[in-house]
């Protein structure tokens, strides 16, 4: 394969918003390039005694692997930091935990609550921090379902992208990827649950410039109806486990069904970031149904974090 472009190196991956486009079609073309490759047995090992650090706050399947797998195959060495382990979890704080990591690390990974702490640890840090999901974004997972979207349609620019259920952290970082590449892209939530009204205008304003739009409805068929991909996730997202009844009640009407579905273009698919909770924001026939690219979404979150690994360290 080429080589590795040069001009990303010490870069971090807080939010979505700081790459360009160019930047981010770069990694996904370098996605692309390693899926090939590990299809042929080929790895590109540019991280040889290089040492990842992944510190989680929340539980994660998909992407403590992804990142776990993806680090050995580039030939680096993971290193799991369950966040209550960690004197962070006694007071120390992110600025000197950041400063000491940098002394040791290679590159850090965080999944946490708070956005401001991932930017804490990046304006603090010496190398590269990558944001495993907040409650506010979920960047890694856009980049895995824009690689998703290039497989099944070639290009993002025009497609119409159909969000719906809660305003979260996954929500606000498809909408600025869709704004970034011109798709067509709209939230659907009941009230009270939109996404973040910054994070909408953001987007709005990237993609009118990028030749795309970035709405916001209450009505889920309206929402769906000529877009070329639905997407859903999980109605209580991590921590907020606390209002889930009232988030079931309030949702209900947005679940992606078989009937909701075919409202969407011929040929639509439908995409979630998992983990599903069958039945509440999909439904089982959809969820396992052909049309449902979940699991390419799934595991192309290795191939896109092996491609920002491969950038971003040095
Ligand atoms: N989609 C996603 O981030 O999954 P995990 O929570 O399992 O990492
Ligand atoms: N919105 C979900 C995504 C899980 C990958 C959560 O934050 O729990």
């Amino acid at each position: 394969m080429a080589g590795v472009p040069s001009s990303l190196k010490g870069r971090s991956f807080t939010r979505l918003a700081d790459w360009s486009r160019e930047e981010l079609e770069t990694l996904l073309e370098l996605a692309d390039e390693l899926k090939a490759e590990r299809a042929h047995r080929q790895e590109l090992r540019v991280l040889p005694g290089r040492t990842i650090g992944l510190i989680f706050h929340k539980p994660s399947t998909r992407t403590r692997v992804a990142f776990e797998v993806g680090i050995a195959e580039l030939g680096g060495m993971a290193l799991f930091l369950p966040a209550a382990e960690l004197q962070l979890a006694r007071g120390e704080s992110y600025r000197d935990t950041a400063v000491v990591l940098s002394r040791l690390l290679s590159a850090l990974m965080i999944r946490t609550f708070e956005q401001d702490e991932v930017e804490q640890f990046a304006q603090h840090a010496t190398i590269p921090v990558i944001n495993g999901l907040t409650d506010h974004a979920h960047p890694l997972q856009a980049l895995a379902d824009a690689m998703t979207l290039r497989e099944r349609f070639g290009s993002l620019t025009g497609l119409k992208l159909a969000y719906l259920g809660d305003g979260n952290n996954v929500c606000h970082s498809l909408m600025r990827l869709a704004g970034r590449f011109g798709m067509r892209f709209v939230a659907a939530t009941p009230r009270g649950y939109e996404p973040d009204p910054t994070v909408v205008a953001a987007a709005a304003a990237d993609a009118a410039t990028a030749g795309g739009a970035v709405e916001t409805t209450g009505d889920p068929r309206a929402a769906v109806r000529g877009a070329h991909a639905v997407y859903t996730d999980v109605w209580t997202s991590m921590g907020q486990e606390d209002t889930a009844e009232q988030r079931r009640r309030a949702l209900e009407p947005f679940r992606v069904d078989a009937s909701l579905l075919g409202e969407a273009a011929d040929g639509a698919v439908a995409m979630h970031c998992l983990p599903a909770h069958v039945g509440e924001e999909i439904s089982a026939d959809v969820l396992y149904g052909p049309r449902c690219l979940a699991w390419e979404q799934a595991e192309n979150r290795l191939h896109t974090q092996k491609a920002l690994m491969a950038l971003v360290i040095r």
